[in-house]
């Protein structure tokens, strides 16, 4: 099986993660290129390790973490979609036939509506827990104040100076710990965009048969 260090190198996904760079710049959208996908790839083996699935898996969440966002240089909309099957294409020899399926399950995973959130195998739980958790103000990729004041996404992810996720394996609790500057944004407006992003967590942590909380400046909220 090849690893996260060979995908890393290979010269076609770098090259649509830095389509992806660009397109998503050109729209004025936070980081969905190497900064995220690394944070991502190195949180989902993290999150693997600590709440006991295999060796195998564990690098199965880190290369579906690494590539679940290259699609983006094709067309936001369905770019879930568009990763899966760019990542079949490049490595369909690369991968047995059951790792090909779950890293495309958990690429393809990482972005559904409410009605389509379910989970078929862990890998796809954790890359949802390593991806949705990367809010924070180095995500932001414009510099005007006033820009990233009137953009929600720019808005929050700005006002988020720590972001971590903290796995408890004996409560069986994952949490989502954020410290956010209500002077810059209310807590509400978190909410407004994230809280789908949230039940999506809450249904990945139960899939891994964890609980899923958020605290926000050191208060529970869920
Ligand atoms: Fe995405
Ligand atoms: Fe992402």
């Amino acid at each position: 099986m090849i690893t996260l260090e060979d995908i890393k190198k290979n010269s076609q996904i770098l090259q649509y993660i830095k389509q992806t760079e660009k397109t998503l710049s050109e729209l004025s959208f936070t980081d969905h290129g190497l900064r995220h996908l690394e944070l991502v790839a190195e949180r989902g083996r993290q999150i693997a390790k600590a709440v006991g699935l295999s060796e195998r898996e564990g690098e199965l969440s880190a290369v579906a973490g690494f590539c679940h966002d290259i699609g983006n240089f094709l067309s936001r909309s369905h770019h879930n979609y568009f990763a899966a099957l760019l990542f079949h294409q490049i490595f369909q020899n690369d991968f047995s036939p059951e790792d090909m399926g779950i890293l495309m399950q958990a690429i393809s995973n990482h972005d559904k509506q409410q009605e389509d959130m379910a989970f078929m195998n862990a890998v796809s739980a954790v890359v949802v827990l390593a991806d949705k958790s990367d809010v924070h103000r180095s995500r932001v990729t414009v510099t005007d104040i006033e820009h990233i004041k009137k953009d929600i996404h720019d808005k929050v992810n700005y006002a988020t100076t720590e972001s971590s996720l903290k796995i408890e394996k004996f409560k069986k609790r994952i949490t989502l710990q954020l410290k956010i500057d209500t002077n810059f944004c209310p807590i509400m407006e978190y909410f407004e965009i994230f809280t789908e992003r949230m039940m999506f967590c809450r249904k990945a942590a139960e899939f891994l048969g964890y609980e899923f909380g958020l605290v926000i400046n050191k208060f529970r909220l869920l």
